[in-house]
């Protein structure tokens, strides 16, 4: 029992050889996506560790395994939806995004298990109504994105 201890602590002190690259690129921040304060406070506390290059990385971040998965959730969050460098995607990759949030920003982002150790990142049903309404996606026969910036500042 013992020596089943040891060698576990052993595997995990070796499993620290592999580091992972906790990168924050730098961005330009004309690149970084506008929209109202109350808009732009949900996204910064519940979207931006994993969709911007502004990641906020956790103490246990470093420790493998488990900084094998943040990071990857972090590559793939970025890929997926990057707030950082938003305004270099196209008009359409916008609006497929969009409505990729208006979408998902109902049940799967944030992710739970980041809710379980990120609790300020829960999002109460009028924030979540609160980014829907922002999309602008129940407008169907409005384009998108491009009035969205218009729309609000009416
Ligand atoms: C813990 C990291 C994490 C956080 C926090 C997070 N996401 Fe994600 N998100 C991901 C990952 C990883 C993917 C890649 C696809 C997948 O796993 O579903 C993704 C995919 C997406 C997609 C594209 C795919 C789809 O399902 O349509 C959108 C849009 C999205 N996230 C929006 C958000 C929004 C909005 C927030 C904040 C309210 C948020 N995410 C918070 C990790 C995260």
């Amino acid at each position: 029992m013992k020596n089943t201890f040891i060698i576990i602590f052993i595997i995990i002190i070796l499993l620290q050889i592999i580091q992972i690259e906790k990168t924050n690129p730098k961005s330009n921040p004309k690149l970084e996506i506008h929209a109202p304060k109350e808009i732009m406070n949900i996204f910064k506390r519940s979207c931006y560790d994993c969709h911007s290059n502004d990641t906020n990385w956790p103490w246990y971040s470093s420790i493998a395994p488990v900084s094998w998965s943040v990071s990857s959730h972090v590559e793939d969050g970025r890929q997926w939806l990057n707030f950082s460098i938003w305004n270099s995607y196209t008009i359409n990759e916008q609006n497929k995004k969009i409505k990729e949030i208006f979408r998902s920003i109902y049940i799967a982002m944030p992710p739970s298990d980041y809710i379980y150790f990120h609790e300020e990142s829960f999002l109460t049903k009028k924030e979540r109504n609160l980014v829907r309404d922002w999309t602008g996606v129940m407008n169907d026969n409005k384009p998108i994105f491009t009035n969205i910036t218009e729309k609000i500042h009416e």
